[in-house]
């Protein structure tokens, strides 16, 4: 058994991408060329999207979307606190106040009946979170949404590739936006995409993320004569280069793989952490299709000071760990200038208790089973205080 370390995530490139990469290289057009517009198409034809615009991460195409949903000072957006601080970072971007509101305990996404609590007569818009790529539940969010003529921005940040009622994420009729940072499904470095139902709304999104141009590069290029570009409005430079479009359409054409390998090593730890009495694995509720960005576990009851130590012990092992999920709203960023609603118990405590466990395609069984050992190790010594 090789005790080399074992990472908490991996990208898996190979001469895929360093071909595609190479040849956007040699074609000397580096950025908002052939490979984005190709990457957009094959993105959007992909999760059933009508548009999909690739924007520079998925915090700009959050941003992006509540710009073009014309939040702003004075509305406020509801979210969860359990999420990584991106989302409610873009809400502060656009000028907006986030408020904070809970999430279910079981699958740790936002809690519908929460967000309906939550709304005010300032309140524009919703950000469900497809947490760790676990899908939301979209049905009772859009009929919110539809019932107090709130606008939908879904941060799926995490959950290319996943499904809901047998949907895939990014197919519905509100914007969602992923990212294709390393920790992510797919990745291109760094990396978003936005897609929308609306062909309007994309003109607009591709206007925005360059400077509010309204010519694109790739039109300007293959235009004959001399084009003279207007600004229309003020836009932002929240482009994405050709040499990571061309990285993600590599990806792209290996995510059925990558979605089969992360589900049959979920199913993998699902099995045997029934060996495992102080850990939750977790939830899929009834016609959700995770994607398994991450596989999250819950240590019952233990508390952070307990869970951090099994964290710790699993990295000096060897294992890559992190704590599970963030509460923004404990973060001293977010102590001021947000709006909490009502109590945040499930969030805190979801917050203390999980952790996240190596997961990657290139991840071997054998590998999988050293971390499972050095996690019955971390949870028995943890037990007793430092
Ligand atoms: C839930 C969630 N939202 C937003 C983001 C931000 O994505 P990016 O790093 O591409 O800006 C992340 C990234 O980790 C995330 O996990």
């Amino acid at each position: 058994m090789s005790d080399a370390p074992i990472p908490l995530a991996k990208p898996s490139f190979d001469e895929s991408e360093e071909r595609l990469l190479l040849e956007a290289l040699r074609s000397g057009w580096v950025t908002q060329g052939p490979r984005v517009a190709e990457f957009e198409r094959l993105f959007a034809e992909r999760v059933g999207a009508r548009e999909a615009v690739a924007v520079s991460n998925c915090s700009a195409a959050l941003f992006l979307a509540l710009r073009v949903h014309g939040i702003g000072p004075g509305d406020e957006v509801i979210v969860p606190s359990l999420t990584f601080i991106a989302t409610a970072n873009a809400v502060e971007l656009a000028g907006a106040t986030p408020v904070f509101v809970d999430v279910e305990p079981r699958t740790y996404n936002v809690d519908p009946d929460e967000v309906e609590l939550a709304i005010t007569d300032r309140t524009r818009a919703v950000i469900p979170v497809d947490q760790v790529g676990l899908p939301v539940d979209l049905g009772r969010i859009e009929a919110l949404a539809r019932e107090h003529g709130l606008a939908v921005v879904e941060d799926a940040a995490c959950a290319v590739g996943s499904r809901w009622r047998g949907e895939p994420i990014g197919s519905r009729d509100h914007l969602a936006c992923f990212s294709f940072h390393p920790r992510k499904v797919l990745v291109t470095g760094e990396g978003g995409m936005i897609t929308t139902p609306d062909p309007d709304q994309a003109v607009r999104l591709r206007r925005l993320r360059h400077q509010g141009m309204s010519i694109s590069d790739l039109e300007r290029h293959q235009s004959e004569g001399a084009v003279i570009e207007e600004y229309p409005e003020i836009g932002y430079n929240f482009r994405m280069s050709d040499l990571q479009a061309a990285v993600g359409i590599a990806q792209l054409a290996k995510l059925d793989e990558f979605l089969a390998r992360r589900r049959a090593l979920a199913a993998r730890y699902d099995a045997r952490l029934a060996d495992f009495p102080e850990a939750i694995g977790p939830a899929v509720p009834e016609g959700s299709e995770p994607n398994y960005q991450s596989y999250i576990v819950r240590l019952r009851g233990f508390g952070e000071d307990r869970r951090d130590r099994v964290v710790d012990a699993l990295q000096r092992s060897g294992v890559g760990s992190r704590r599970g999920l963030m509460a923004s709203h404990l973060e001293p960023a977010w102590a001021t200038g947000a709006r909490r609603a009502g109590s945040l118990r499930h969030t805190e405590e979801a917050a203390a208790d999980t952790l996240l466990l190596p997961l990657f395609t290139a991840m071997t069984d054998e590998q999988q089973d050293r971390v499972l050992q050095a996690l019955r190790s971390a949870i028995d010594a943890s037990a007793e205080a430092p």
